[in-house]
């Protein structure tokens, strides 16, 4: 085959999903498209083997675990390598952290405290010629320099070389880390900014012409190492979906996009996962069930008062593992709308980011 074809096919291939034709649920199924030709036996039965159920190979790329007729079955399959470089990496900063501020996390629309939340990020602009930082978006610290946020944060007139370009007249992208009230130098709080060097939006990301938002995912990569600390240290990525947790945490200095309520200390909101079908409803349709989840606050006798939480800022659970981490299920994404709880605000899911995001961040 001629190597230009030859290549083109295996990063086509990649592109689709290597996984496919691989076996998988320990030798009894092989991953397969999800489509009527390819697995019938989990398309055609998607109502009763239910949508939390599927067991997928890649479920980014609609890839499942379609299970195989019982002479076709493999016995003595091994499991294939279920440690991520990123779950490796969750262990070594749970291994670096000293100590941690533990609070219970029932809580609406309150204050954080001091060191509560250390991977909280501020994503904000400087205009040229000027000191005064507008802080418009959240996000999480990753890894000591890199910054999970979402894509339409940076959303910029001029080309990203001339934003990232510190001698070309523009708007410049500040990120602080380790702060909690920005208004504040009494605070308990250590803050450390930085410039970014670059950034990655999701090649997928897109606003929809229904006014949806798709794969509002970006990394945005730091100057320099953060130095971690009590006050700065970074978030685990999921493993798996999260779809187990039903009540999550949203983080964020208030800044919705159509809010004028902002808030200079770091506010922290209980909400509540809804199902697909209360998102649909609400939502308008404007939701992708299968990358986007929503939340609110649960009723409106414990309407919460505040915005719940930054645009790119991270919606999250206690690490099942790590008593001093947290576990990013989800980025703030849109659909904000403050103290109401009709609107729940959408969240991209992280989990199907990963592989992605491990390349970027770690090579891998
Ligand atoms: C930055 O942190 C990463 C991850 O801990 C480490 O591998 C790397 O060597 C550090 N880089 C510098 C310049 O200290």
């Amino acid at each position: 085959m001629d190597a230009t074809i030859k290549l083109l096919s295996i990063l086509l291939y990649s592109a689709i999903g290597s996984v496919l034709g691989e076996f998988c649920d320990r030798g009894t199924g092989e991953c397969k498209q999800l489509t009527a030709a390819d697995c019938p036996a989990v398309f055609y039965n998607l109502q009763i083997i239910g949508y939390n159920n599927v067991k997928y190979c890649d479920e980014f790329n609609d890839i499942v675990c379609c299970p195989l007729p019982l002479n076709a079955q493999q016995k003595n399959v091994k499991p294939m390598e279920t440690t991520r470089m990123f779950e490796k990496e969750c262990r070594r900063y749970n291994d670096v952290r000293s100590s941690c501020r533990q609070t219970p996390l029932i809580v609406d629309g309150t204050k954080a405290e001091p060191r509560e939340f250390p991977f909280m990020a501020l994503l904000g602009v400087r205009q040229p010629d000027s000191s005064v930082i507008s802080w418009d978006c959240g996000g999480t610290l990753i890894h000591p320099k890199f910054v999970l946020t979402a894509a339409h944060c940076l959303a910029t007139t001029e080309t990203k070389e001339q934003r990232l370009d510190a001698n070309f007249k523009s708007p410049k992208y500040v990120v602080r880390l380790g702060e909690l009230d920005y208004s504040s130098t009494e605070d308990d709080a250590q803050p450390q900014d930085f410039q970014l060097v670059n950034y990655v939006v999701h090649p997928s990301f897109e606003e929809a012409a229904d006014g949806g938002i798709h794969h509002d995912i970006a990394l945005l990569e730091l100057d320099r190492n953060a130095t971690l600390n009590e006050y700065v240290a970074p978030a685990c990525l999921p493993p798996s979906s999260g779809n187990e947790h039903f009540y999550l945490t949203a983080a964020g200095w208030g800044h919705t996009s159509n809010s004028g309520q902002k808030s200079s200390h770091l506010l922290k909101v209980a909400l509540q996962r809804y199902n697909e079908e209360i998102c649909m409803a609400r939502l308008e349709n404007r939701i992708v069930p299968r990358t986007q989840f929503c939340a609110g606050a649960g009723s409106d006798v414990t309407m919460a008062d505040t915005c719940n939480g930054d645009s790119g800022g991270p919606i999250f659970v206690q690490h099942p593992a790590y008593n001093c981490l947290k576990q990013i299920i989800g980025i703030t994404s849109y659909g904000l709308i403050c103290g109401n709880y009709k609107f729940p605000s959408v969240y991209t899911k992280l989990h199907l980011y990963t592989d992605w995001i491990e390349q970027i961040v770690w090579g891998v």
